[in-house]
């Protein structure tokens, strides 16, 4: 029993050895069922990782990387856009300046789901292309009270390196063109993960 215990031990050590650095869509399910033995055999401790970095939405114009999807009769005579559903592809960068460094997408929706004051009910995947994210992602389903100067909303997944992750993101709007929806707007964003 214990040498059966103690083999396993070492082919899932062998397999540790042997993987790629490269997580996510370079592995199949079979991998990915075997990185979860590895964990739980290794007892391995939660990584936190920090991230910083700003997207950039632009709803009209030249090269826009939102669309309203749908909105209810009454959306545009609400003062809280109730009802608009928006899809986005927005830009990631290291700077507030648009034309910096690019590190991957925010790609999701959001609803404006609340009749009191302006609120999005999000659902968005940060899709990084960049360095040793390169191909992961993280996961956020939350609450944002677009006017508040800061807000928080939950990490609740990841893939590749943030498998099973979670977290706290925080939002500041850093950017608003004009317009009502505004047509471009930069949010700054921090995020904390756990992850393995
Ligand atoms: C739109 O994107 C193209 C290709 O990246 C770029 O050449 C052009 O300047 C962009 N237009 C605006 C208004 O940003
Ligand atoms: C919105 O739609 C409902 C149901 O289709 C209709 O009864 C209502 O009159 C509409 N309201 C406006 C402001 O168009
Ligand atoms: C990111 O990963 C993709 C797919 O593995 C690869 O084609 C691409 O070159 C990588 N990009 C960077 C910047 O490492
Ligand atoms: C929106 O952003 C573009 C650059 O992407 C800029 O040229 C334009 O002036 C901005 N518009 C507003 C209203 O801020």
């Amino acid at each position: 029993m214990e040498m059966r215990r103690l083999s396993l031990f070492l082919v899932l050590c062998s397999i540790v050895l042997a993987m790629p650095a490269v997580y996510g869509t370079a592995q199949g399910p079979k991998e990915v069922e075997e990185w979860f033995q590895i964990q739980k055999l290794r007892r391995v401790k939660e990584k936190v990782t920090k991230l910083h970095f700003y997207f950039h939405q632009k709803l009209n114009g030249e090269n826009l990387t939102a669309a309203t999807v749908a909105k209810a009769n009454m959306t545009d005579t609400s003062p809280t856009f109730f009802g608009l559903v928006n899809v986005i592809d927005n830009p990631l960068t290291v700077k507030p300046r648009r034309s910096s460094n690019e590190i991957g997408r925010v790609k999701g929706l959001y609803a404006a789901a609340s009749l009191e004051e302006v609120a999005l009910s999000c659902v968005l995947n940060f899709v990084f292309t960049k360095g040793k994210y390169n191909g992961s992602s993280l996961s956020l389903l939350g609450n944002d009270p677009y006017r508040l100067p800061v807000r928080e909303m939950p990490i609740v997944g990841g893939s590749g390196v943030f498998r099973l992750a979670r977290g706290v993101a925080k939002f500041r709007t850093y950017f608003v063109g004009l317009g009502a929806p505004p047509q471009n707007v930069t949010v700054e964003v921090d995020i904390v993960a756990l992850h393995y």
